[in-house]
This record gives C-alpha cells, sequence and structure tokens, in this order.
C-alpha cells in the first residue's frame, strides 16, 4: 500500500488571524504575516479568500480561509465558533477590515453599516476569540488618525473627527452635531474613535493580553474609497498613489503592512500603544485619550450587542 504523502507544509508553530486580507492593508500584511507562521484569513469572499490563500501557500505557508460578513452579527457569532473549533495556536489577531461608505446603508440589524463593519463585528469577533489567546498574545486594531478633530491632514481632508453620541446612536446612524459636510466622513471617523477607544479600554481591563493599534498612513490606492467616483478613483490609484512614499502622513499597503506586523511581533509587552504609519508613538483625539471616555465606549457597545444575543 503506498504510504501517505507527506504533508508539504510543516506545522506552524503559530498562527496569526487577520480580516480583511482579500484587498489593499491587508493582503499586504496577510502576506506579510505568512512569512512568521500560518494565517487565519476572515472575509466575506469565499473565492476572494482562495486567491489569498493560494498566493499563501506557495509561499509554503498555511493559511485558513473563514467567510465571515462582519457587518452581519450572525456572521461573525458563526465565524468565531468555526475559528475556535479549528484549535489553532493563534498567537496574534489584526482587526484590519473597514468601510468608508460615502452613502448611508444599513446592515442585518438596521444598523448604520459603516459602524457595524468597522466596530461591532470587530468587537464581538475579538471579544470571543480573547479567552482562546494565551497570555501575552498581541491584538492590533488597524484605526485612523480621522478621529482626531485637531488633526491637521484629517481636517484638511474634510474630516471633523469623531462625532460619538451613544453605541446606540451610532448604530442608528446619528452623529454629534456640526460634524463632516462629506457624506460618510462622520460614521467612518466615529467607527474608527470607537476602534482606538475599545483599544484602549481592553488594555487596561486586560492585562494578560496586549492591544494596540496603528494609525496606517494614507493610502490612496486601497480599495477604501471605492465609493468615490471614477475620476478620483483614477487620481488615487496613478497619480496620488505615486506620490504616497514621499509624504508625511501618507503610506503603501506594503509599508503599512510592515509596521502592523512589527507591532503584532513586538515582544515588548506594551500594551495600549498607538502608533502612525512610521510606527512610532502617537496620541489619539483628547477624547480617547480619556479613560472614561474610552470606558464608556465598551460599556455601551457591550449593552447594545448584548440585546442582540445568538
Ligand atoms: N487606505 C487608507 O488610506 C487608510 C487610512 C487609515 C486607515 N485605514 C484603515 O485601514 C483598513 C484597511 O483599509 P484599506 O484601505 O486597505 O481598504 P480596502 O482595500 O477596501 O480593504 C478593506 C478590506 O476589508 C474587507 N471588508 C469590507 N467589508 C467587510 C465586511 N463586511 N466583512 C468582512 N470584510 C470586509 C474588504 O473585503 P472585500 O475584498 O470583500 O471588499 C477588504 O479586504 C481599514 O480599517 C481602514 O479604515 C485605511
Amino acid at each position: 500500500m503506498a504510504k501517505p504523502l507527506p504533508d508539504r507544509r510543516p506545522a506552524d508553530p503559530k498562527t496569526y488571524l487577520i480580516t480583511g486580507p482579500t484587498s489593499g492593508i491587508g493582503l499586504a500584511t496577510a502576506l506579510e504575516l505568512a512569512r512568521h507562521g500560518g494565517v487565519v484569513l476572515v472575509g466575506r469572499d469565499r473565492g476572494r479568500l482562495d486567491a489569498v490563500r493560494n498566493r499563501i501557500e506557495r509561499q509554503g505557508r498555511h493559511a485558513v480561509p473563514i467567510v465571515c460578513d462582519l457587518a452581519d452579527l450572525a456572521s461573525v457569532r458563526r465565524a468565531a465558533a468555526e475559528i475556535i473549533a479549528l484549535g489553532l495556536p493563534l498567537a496574534g489577531l489584526v482587526n484590519n477590515a473597514g468601510i468608508f461608505p460615502l452613502r448611508p446603508a444599513r446592515n442585518a440589524q438596521g444598523w448604520d453599516l459603516a459602524y457595524a463593519t468597522n466596530h461591532l463585528g470587530p468587537f464581538v469577533l475579538t471579544e470571543a476569540l480573547l479567552p482562546h489567546l494565551p497570555d501575552g498574545a498581541n491584538v492590533v486594531f488597524v484605526c485612523s488618525g480621522v478621529e482626531d478633530p485637531e488633526r491637521r491632514p484629517a481636517v484638511l481632508a474634510g474630516f471633523r473627527g469623531g462625532r460619538y453620541l451613544s453605541a446606540e446612536a451610532s448604530a442608528r446612524g446619528e452623529w454629534q452635531p456640526g460634524g463632516s459636510r462629506m457624506p460618510g466622513a462622520d460614521a467612518y471617523a466615529t467607527s474608527k474613535q470607537c476602534n482606538l477607544a475599545t483599544v484602549l479600554a481592553w488594555a487596561r481591563e486586560t492585562p494578560r493580553l496586549r492591544f494596540n493599534a496603528v494609525e496606517p498612513g494614507f493610502s490612496p490606492a486601497t480599495g477604501l474609497g471605492r465609493d468615490a467616483n471614477p475620476v478620483l478613483r483614477f487620481l488615487g490609484k496613478h497619480v496620488l498613489a505615486l506620490l504616497a512614499p514621499h509624504l508625511k502622513y501618507w503610506s503603501t499597503p506594503k509599508r503599512a503592512a510592515r509596521v502592523i506586523t512589527r507591532v503584532l511581533l513586538d515582544g515588548s509587552g506594551q500594551t495600549g500603544q498607538y502608533y502612525d504609519e512610521a510606527g512610532q508613538p502617537m496620541l489619539g483625539s483628547i477624547l480617547v485619550r480619556d479613560p472614561e471616555f474610552t470606558a464608556r465606549v465598551v460599556a455601551e457597545t457591550r449593552a447594545l450587542l448584548a440585546r442582540f444575543p445568538g
């Protein structure tokens, strides 16, 4: 009888999970992470996930695709259960997936789509996985400086910072008055402010693990601006992307991937840190620097989600 073929892939001693690995910064980060271990690829489209898995397996690494629509609570809970059942040696998580819709849209629960995709879904996924992470594991959120109403490049781009009223109001698509005139900007900035608030609150709550945030820099050629008009998209991809490596606050998916990976793998034990596009420590808005605010975001998010169990 023929001997079973040896497994081409040696067991990866460590496995890293990343959401949104099918495009932009997430794709570049998934490929970078694969140089350090196995990768769990969490995304909403099976075909696109398989394409990334194939690229990683050609590097001789193991990748597991998990279908998960982060905008849909039921899908997120199913995916979390599937990941836990795999029993992989998860050593770190990167919450990268995000959207910036220019027109308000709703998820299955009737909630604001950007808030659900960028904050609520990743919150549920991560809280479900935390008990399964070993001591010292690192959870990284890809955040955005647009949450800060005083950050000059964000203000010049038309943002007015996070406009948080409460988790419930955000889910209803309601933002603090006086916000941006750019469609979708208040929803996006508020959801990213909630990401950063969550990192800082969880770092205080759970010293057993590490929670850090990265502002990846403005990468004009990713899919984030897919709702923009075709002229702007063309400019982003073919003109602005060429300038990106040379400008402060700007970056490229590859460069962002290296920073995110460095923060994820850093063994110094740092927690509750926020890093800029060059991997240097930075400060968030005055609001997220207030522990009472960050604790309120987390408590209100949990209260909202508890009303939708199952
Ligand atoms: N680009 C920038 O300038 C910039 C600046 C600051 C922060 N960021 C942050 O960086 C992160 C990555 O953005 P990017 O620029 O790389 O954008 P991108 O190219 O559009 O990538 C977004 C990723 O998120 C996934 N995704 C979207 N909706 C999802 C859902 N409902 N469920 C599961 N996955 C979903 C996308 O999957 P599909 O392939 O299926 O669409 C894609 O893989 C985001 O969190 C963004 O806020 C970006």
